[in-house]
């Protein structure tokens, strides 16, 4: 089945990361070269969408330039036959259409965010990607998801440590069938105590157009805000509900320790970064 349409929740404040959010976007951070928000796009786009929205907020207009042409660098380039450059500067520009941005007016949380999205999805299931889980996987964590989508609703879900369980949404989990967990419930930041499992959801959903109509009703849930989780939860039994166990490593650069481990794995893997990089940080810890 295919996904033809994304979004992207850009609209949160991004607190743990001040100062340097005060005037830039936690999406624009770059993991090595390149901003958070465009991995999330490019997994996308090789999941096979073609519309890409962005829900943003105060403050996100470094977004819309990152993806639209920027004339005066690409001439610059071009006059100085930088193609290499002008190459990376032009990847990330969608055909005209294909991007739109609808304003979340407050940081009312993940799900108001979604919800504000809704008068452009239409009647078709459709993708959420956090750019601020970072996934690194071949095929991409969307591609996964997307060939083992049949309806109803999708999440990416991993284990996580005892102590981690009341930051997300965790899973009640049901029959497994090859990698896919059904889900028989969710429960949003549990206590450890009450938390069904460890299995818990990261940052890419394909949700079904019943998650629009229970967003509809706006009711706040865990720290006050509108979750995504508390609508999905909704929906156990009315479509069929699956966690993917993914394969590849997820990073949360929402947190400073992931985002500093991010930037690192990718210099590492990086053929022009690594080999220098590698000798200097074992150095740096004894090793
Ligand atoms: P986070 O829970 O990490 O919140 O949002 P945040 O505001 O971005 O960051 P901190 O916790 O203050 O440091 C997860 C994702 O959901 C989006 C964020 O932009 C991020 O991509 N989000 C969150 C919204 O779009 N709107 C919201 O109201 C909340």
């Amino acid at each position: 089945m295919r996904i033809k349409r994304a979004i992207f929740p850009v609209g949160g404040l991004g607190t743990r990361f001040l100062p340097a959010t005060k005037a830039m976007p936690k999406e624009m951070l770059p993991v090595v070269d390149k901003p958070l928000i465009q991995y999330a796009v490019e997994e996308a786009v090789e999941a096979g969408c073609e519309e890409f929205i962005f829900v943003t907020g105060r403050g996100k207009a470094a977004i819309e330039d990152h993806f639209d042409h920027s004339f005066e660098l690409e001439s610059a380039l071009a006059l100085h036959s930088r193609e290499r450059a002008l190459e990376a500067v032009r990847a990330m520009v969608r055909p005209p259409g294909a991007v739109a941005y609808v304003r979340q007016q407050s940081p009312a949380g993940l799900g108001h965010a979604v919800w504000c999205a809704r008068h452009l999805v239409g009647e078709e299931p459709v993708a959420v990607l956090l750019a601020d889980d970072l996934i690194r996987a071949t095929p991409g964590c969307l591609q996964q998801m997307v060939s083992r989508y049949e309806g109803g609703n999708m999440v990416a879900v991993m284990e996580v440590e005892a102590r981690e369980v009341s930051t997300y949404g965790i899973v009640s989990p049901g029959e497994e069938r090859g990698g896919l967990v059904e889900v028989r419930g969710l429960v949003e930041k549990p206590s450890l105590s009450a938390a069904p499992s460890r299995l818990a959801v990261v940052g890419r959903y394909i949700i079904e157009p019943g998650v629009f109509a229970e967003l509809d009703r706006q009711e706040r849930g865990a720290n006050g805000e509108v979750q995504l989780t508390d609508s999905l939860a909704r929906r156990v039994g009315a479509a069929p509900f699956w966690g993917l166990r993914f394969t590849g490593t997820r990073y949360d650069c929402g947190s400073k320790v992931g985002f500093l481990q991010a930037n690192v794995a990718y210099a590492l893997a990086d053929p022009a970064l690594g080999p220098e990089l590698a000798p200097w940080l074992k150095g740096q810890v004894g090793g």
